[in-house]
């Protein structure tokens, strides 16, 4: 690599002339300084930089999947990149509470100049949902309307674009889709899971009609609730029923992603599994911290305005409380341990399948 022409300046390098001018406090502007307002400003903009490192991760992830051959090697790197993300996200989750050292009466000198400007017009914040891969149809409006209503046409252009180009969890289930090893010649995994699902779920059923411990009403009502998870394996079983389920938007990953990423996370344990394994709780990883700092900023943001409405106009916190419920990405892949059964009932695969697998990751 070329050597720069002259020597680096830390201050030029970081360029903190440009970082360290952009405090400009609204309250002091229009005379009647608040001493809380550096802080807001502050730590909004550190998440504004932290927002933009996890887009520029993101972005490596989604060009090493937009491919229709996802190597070994870039689900490592992947990976890796992931863990960044997460580690990221747990400090975003962490410097609430150095916002929360601002009580609710200091915010309350300089609230209302912000209206109204909010954190629901976070740019990134959007880019980084979308790319991930929030539906527009799965996103709780409050008022019926689109978060898209309340930024600049430049912003919404952007936002759409991004919206058009594939988001991380089509990708991460296409590739899904394309590892074609549950079916081989001689051996059909499927065939062979349900048989040990079966014999799992009668064993369930026959320890609970055989507790002594239970009266008969009780056993009825075990046994009816046992009935769900039964009903979850049957539509697991038939590809009509599941596809039921994504038209009615309880799922989400199609069918076959769903098969291969459950047969990912029973044979964890083989090597060649296990950085796919790990990719897909990275995933979920990364969509739960995403729900736990949604909740966690509902919470501040009660503490701080009890249930009067957002600078933005939302409801506050019932709006808040809802995106935290409603918008996860990645919800069917952390739902799929439902499936998982015993390590001693799993069907063995054939030795020249377990030989094989290292290829199958490789364009066919
Ligand atoms: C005193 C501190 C804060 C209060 C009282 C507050 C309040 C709110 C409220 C009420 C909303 C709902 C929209 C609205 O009506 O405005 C909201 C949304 C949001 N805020 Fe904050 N917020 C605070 C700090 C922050 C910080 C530090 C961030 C970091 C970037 C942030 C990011 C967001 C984001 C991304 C949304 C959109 C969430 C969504 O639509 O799911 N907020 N905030």
């Amino acid at each position: 690599m070329k050597k720069p022409d002259s020597p680096q300046y830390y201050h030029d390098y970081l360029q903190l002339d440009k970082i360290l001018n952009s405090q400009k406090l609204l309250s002091k502007e229009l005379g009647e300084s608040a001493h809380e307002e550096m802080l807001f400003i502050i730590i909004h903009q550190i998440y504004e930089l932290w927002f933009k490192q996890i887009l520029y991760e993101l972005d490596s992830i989604i060009d090493a999947f937009d491919r229709k051959k996802v190597r070994e090697s870039h689900i490592g790197i992947s990976t890796s990149r992931l863990d960044r993300i997460i580690e990221i996200q747990k400090i975003l989750i962490d410097q609430i509470q150095v916002l929360e050292t601002m009580t609710p009466m200091d915010f309350l000198d300089f609230r209302d100049l912000l209206i109204p400007a909010s954190g629901f017009q976070s740019v990134q914040f959007r880019l980084l949902e979308n790319k991930l891969g929030l539906e527009e149809s799965s996103r709780y409006a409050y008022e019926g309307s689109s978060y898209k209503s309340y930024i600049t046409d430049e912003h919404k252009k952007l936002i759409e674009e991004v919206e058009k180009a594939p988001s991380l969890f089509e990708l991460v289930e296409k590739w899904l889709e394309r590892t074609p090893f549950l079916e081989f010649k001689d051996f059909n995994f499927w065939k062979q899971y349900r048989i040990a699902v079966s014999i799992m779920l009668n064993s369930d059923r026959k320890h609970i009609k055989e507790n002594d411990r239970l009266s008969k009403k009780e056993k009825n009502v075990h046994l009816q609730a046992y009935e769900k998870t039964e009903s979850m394996f049957d539509a697991l079983f038939d590809e009509d029923k599941y596809k039921e389920l994504v038209d009615n938007k309880e799922r989400r990953l199609s069918y076959s992603a769903t098969k291969a990423a459950l047969l990912i996370l029973l044979y964890r344990d083989r090597p060649i599994l296990h950085n796919p394994y790990k990719l897909l709780s990275r995933l979920v990883d990364m969509d739960e911290l995403l729900t736990t700092w949604r909740y966690r900023h509902a919470l501040m943001v009660t503490r701080m305005i009890g249930r009067k409405i957002g600078t933005g106009g939302s409801t506050g916190f019932s709006y808040l409380k809802e995106t935290a419920e409603r918008h996860r990405v990645f919800e069917d892949i952390a739902h799929l341990t439902t499936f998982l059964i015993p390590r001693s009932a799993l069907p063995q695969l054939p030795d020249n399948i377990l030989r094989n697998l290292g290829f199958y990751y490789n364009e066919r």
